[in-house]
């Protein structure tokens, strides 16, 4: 099982970490050339196994999660002489933990791995419970396995170099797992400014609320069942982030998440008699944080069409969501009729002002 370290001295628990694994063939770093620059500098005043000639940089961005820039990783886990027996730190955001966690998974078939997650993002979601891999054919996460980090070191010490959008964007995460926990947990979320909390106040909401993902990921790892339930908001979530990216007007992961939170809770609402109030309560929280998406009828079929396509999808005629009866109660592949879909954007637009 994966082991989770929570802490305000990442550095120092890194240096922990290390000591207990011990691996015979060197400590490597990946990083990308954000944390290169702002991240490592610091992990290396606290960790001395962290070495400069054993640091990989990959550019910054998950347009670059690709299989040039895996294949850049390999060649010089080869050159820097790393062996089966060595440990990868993966230091960074989503597209550096998915990546980097391929790499481990792959180099002479398997190295172990360490996850440093930088962004909120990534700390809440894509450096737990072993999802990697690359994009690949215009399609993202393409091409990977389920491998877990054998760690992970989450520290909320980095969030103040992120913009307020990208803090938003793992918030966002944070809503969704608030909702699949319990009723007291999304309204304690709906209630903070999370751009506001302290270190220590975030450290103890990352702790309850990874706890979410966690227990759900040991119980089904490689998504055959409950696993499905993280997807909540994201069969929505995933056609409003590729329609705007086709647009050419891109936004980020979470705020497409949180405009899909809404649009779950209210085909949640019409399939299942989720409660009104607190649906309408997510969407004054959404609308107030992260905007809402400036769609019309016309726009709908092009939606549609993206949903029926998303690779969660079993297959194309039927539409599959995860769905909740209550905070704490989801029910996962619940398929819903492309009219059902639609009422489900008017509704949305009606409750977001759009
Ligand atoms: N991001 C959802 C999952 O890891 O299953």
């Amino acid at each position: 099982m994966q082991s989770l370290v929570f802490t305000l001295s990442p550095g120092l628990e890194l240096c922990k970490v290390i000591e207990r694994m011990a691996p015979e063939g060197g400590v490597f770093t990946l990083c990308d050339s954000n944390t290169a620059s702002l991240v490592y500098p610091l992990m290396t005043q606290d960790c001395p196994y962290l070495n400069n000639n054993t640091l990989i940089v990959t550019p910054a961005g998950d347009e670059n999660k690709t299989l040039a820039h895996l294949s850049h990783i390999w060649e010089e886990l080869q050159r820097l002489g790393a062996t089966r027996h060595s440990l990868l730190i993966n230091m960074g955001g989503g597209m550096v933990t998915d990546m980097g966690g391929f790499a481990a998974a792959t180099f002479k078939r398997g190295m172990r791995c360490v996850n440093v997650p930088t962004t909120l993002l990534g700390a809440v979601d894509a450096s737990i419970g072993g999802k990697t891999g690359i994009n690949f054919g215009e399609l993202k996460n393409e091409i990977g396995v389920f491998a877990e980090a054998e760690s992970v070191i989450i520290s909320p010490i980095y969030f103040n170099t992120l913009r307020k959008e990208e803090f938003l964007s793992g918030y966002a995460e944070m809503l969704k797992h608030g909702l699949l926990q319990s009723s007291e947990s999304i309204h304690s979320l709906l209630a903070k400014d999370a751009t506001r909390l302290d270190n220590q106040e975030m450290l103890e909401l990352l702790r309850n609320n990874i706890s979410v993902k966690q227990k759900i990921v040991e119980q089904d790892p490689t998504e055959r069942g409950l696993r499905k339930a993280l997807n909540l908001g994201h069969t929505f979530g995933h056609a409003f982030e590729s329609w705007h990216l086709k647009s050419g007007s891109p936004v980020p992961h979470g705020y497409a998440v949180a405009w899909g939170l809404v649009c779950a809770l209210i085909l949640s609402h019409m399939h299942l008699k989720f409660d009104a109030t607190l649906l309408r309560d997510v969407a004054k929280y959404v609308e107030r944080n992260y905007g809402a998406p400036q769609l019309r009828c016309s726009h709908y079929n092009e939606l549609v069409d993206l949903m029926r396509h998303d690779k969660k999808n079993v297959n194309a005629t039927h539409i599959q969501f995860t769905l909740l009866k209550a905070p704490g109660k989801p029910e996962t592949g619940h398929e819903a009729k492309e009219d059902d879909i639609k009422i489900t954007l008017d509704l949305m637009r009606d409750l977001m002002h759009v």
